[in-house]
């Protein structure tokens, strides 16, 4: 007997939940019942892989950084000794405000949240002078871009990228029927001039991430500003600002007035990275009210859950962690590119809160580090297979990074 897997979703219905919609008058049958009953359904009905979307076999399954229980696990560590620098996470944790808001609201987790995210979107408003219409709330900003995608792109599309762009963009594009137009990053950064000269008639969406992961290069503001002034009007730009709180403020693009002017402009913040929440999920978009008012329609009506919405809104007043966190992060940068140099390996200057390296045998090294409780991100599926990416953590975790790395290379950092 053949029977499918469950899968874990954001709300969406589960192999069962599909049998009790459709036979809704056998809502309280257990699922054993449901097997006995209907097993002459599954064992006759044809493989999924025979149903699935064209192009679903051939779409490539996003590789998160390994989980700390999963590592000490394999490596029999004590998970408190394991260390993550694998996801670009805030190494101070999550703010404390966010924290006491998350808590409050568990009180009323009975109730759906606000689908419409008024409270946080009003904040966000608030907080980049922006209409909250204007705001697009998401299950993390990977939902917001994935949406942005499902939303816009079609079989035949063309969507240009950097080629080791966040890789997120790919896959988006690929499994929607695009094209991925590929851009040569020389340098490792994003070059506009190339990537204006890949856009064409049949072009859709461009991807711009300042700054990019795993290259942690950011474009200049003013570049920025004129590469989006100089796009064809059938071309959504979407601009990832993941990192873009690491930024000098005067350093990060403002694509607000082109946004205003009405130009096809998305923007994408999370929560995930400098604001410490990247367990709860949220992130949002914003851009021209026309382009939010369309995302909304393909988004799952309570994308956002009430937990994140709370945490987020609150989080974002938590000056004093944002800066704290800011400066953990500059003072790690220089420790880790100090400890990299001693070592004698080449980095890209970083604008964000972790460090792309070069180093032979990276897989080897990856793993090496690995035993020793070390968690840092392989970049093969970049098309960086000679190359890691660490993100900064605490001085403590920086230096127990540079000494493990030290001894998988056989070196001494002094
Ligand atoms: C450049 C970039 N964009 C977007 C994301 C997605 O972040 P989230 O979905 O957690 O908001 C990430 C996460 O690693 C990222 O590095």
């Amino acid at each position: 007997m053949q029977i499918a897997k469950c899968v874990i979703g954001n709300g969406r219905m589960s192999e069962t939940g599909l049998y009790r919609h459709h036979f809704p008058e056998l809502r309280h049958h257990s699922f054993s019942f449901f097997i006995s009953r209907f097993s002459f359904i599954l064992t006759r009905s044809m493989r999924p892989d025979q149903l699935a979307k064209p192009g679903l076999l051939t779409q490539p399954v996003y590789e998160p950084g390994r989980p700390i229980a999963d590592v000490a696990r394999e490596h029999g560590l004590d998970p408190d000794s394991v260390i993550k620098l694998a996801s670009n996470e805030n190494p101070l944790g999550p703010s404390p405000l966010a924290v006491a808001a998350a808590r409050r609201a568990l009180d009323d987790a009975h109730l759906y949240p606000d689908g419409a995210a008024i409270a946080l979107r009003a904040k966000i408003g608030t907080h980049l002078n922006l209409d909250p219409a204007q705001i697009f709330p998401g299950n993390g900003s990977n939902e917001v871009m994935q949406v942005l995608a499902e939303a816009f792109v079609s079989p035949g599309d063309e969507v240009v990228m950097g080629r080791h762009a966040f890789i997120v963009f790919k896959y988006l594009t690929q499994f929607n029927g695009g094209e991925a137009v590929e851009v040569e990053m020389p340098g490792f950064g994003h070059d506009l001039g190339k990537m204006r000269e890949a856009v064409t008639s049949r072009t859709k969406i461009v991807y711009l991430p300042t700054p990019n992961n795993p290259t942690g290069t950011a474009n200049d503001a003013v570049d920025v500003v004129a590469f989006a002034q100089d796009l064809p009007q059938h071309v959504i730009l979407c601009v990832d600002e993941a990192y873009a709180e690491f930024l000098d403020p005067d350093e990060a693009p403002d694509l607000r007035p082109l946004i205003a002017a009405g130009r096809n402009i998305l923007c994408c913040r999370t929560f995930s990275k400098i604001f410490g929440l990247a367990g709860l999920r949220v992130g949002y978009g914003y851009g021209p009210k026309p382009l939010i008012d369309l995302l909304h329609r393909v988004r799952q009506p309570f994308n956002v859950n009430a937990i994140a919405q709370a945490a987020a809104t609150a989080a974002l007043d938590d000056r004093e962690h944002l800066e704290r966190t800011r400066d953990i992060n500059d003072a790690g940068l220089k420790q880790v590119s100090a400890g990299l140099v001693k070592l004698g390996l080449n980095q890209v200057p970083s604008a964000a809160n972790f460090i792309m390296f070069r180093v032979a045998k990276a897989r080897d090294i990856f793993l090496a580090l690995q035993a020793k409780g070390v968690i840092v991100r392989p970049l093969a599926p970049y098309d960086l297979p000679d190359h890691l990416r660490v993100t900064i953590g605490t001085t403590e975790q920086n230096a127990r990074f540079l000494d493990a790395l030290a001894g998988a290379l056989g070196k001494k950092l002094s």
